[in-house]
């Protein structure tokens, strides 16, 4: 029974680790915004410093609080020093802010 159990939770556990992986929007993360943004949406140092700017992590309060259009615009129009990002589909983008959402801490 132990080793039932056992096994059950493993197959539980890939199930998680697997729908994380998943994530569509994740997928255009780690493409298009992890080298700036870092994996956890923290924010890359060396990039702050480069472009001279403070970065909040993507998953605080500050950037959660943002509408999911707001957020959106922010990927595809640019906002402050963040150029614009190239080549992502609306689909994409709403991956990505779908993706932004499960980033809060
Ligand atoms: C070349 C580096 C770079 C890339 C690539 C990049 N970003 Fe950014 N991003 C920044 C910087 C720098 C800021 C802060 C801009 C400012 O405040 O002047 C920012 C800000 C943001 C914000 C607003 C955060 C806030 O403080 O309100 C969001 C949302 C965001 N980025 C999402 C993304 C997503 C999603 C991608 C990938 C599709 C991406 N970024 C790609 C550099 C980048």
């Amino acid at each position: 029974m132990r080793s039932f159990i056992g096994v059950l939770s493993v197959v539980a556990l890939s199930a998680v680790l697997a729908a994380a992986a998943d994530h569509p929007g994740k997928v255009s993360f780690d493409k298009s915004c992890k080298a700036c943004h870092a994996a956890d949406g923290a924010g890359n140092p060396g990039m702050a410093k480069m472009l001279k700017v403070t970065m909040r992590s993507l998953g605080s309060a500050e950037v959660q609080k943002a509408s999911d259009a707001d957020l959106k615009k922010a990927i595809t129009d640019g906002t402050g020093k963040m150029k614009p990002v190239a080549g992502l589909t609306g689909k994409q983008a709403d991956d990505l802010v779908a993706y932004i959402r499960t980033l809060k801490k």
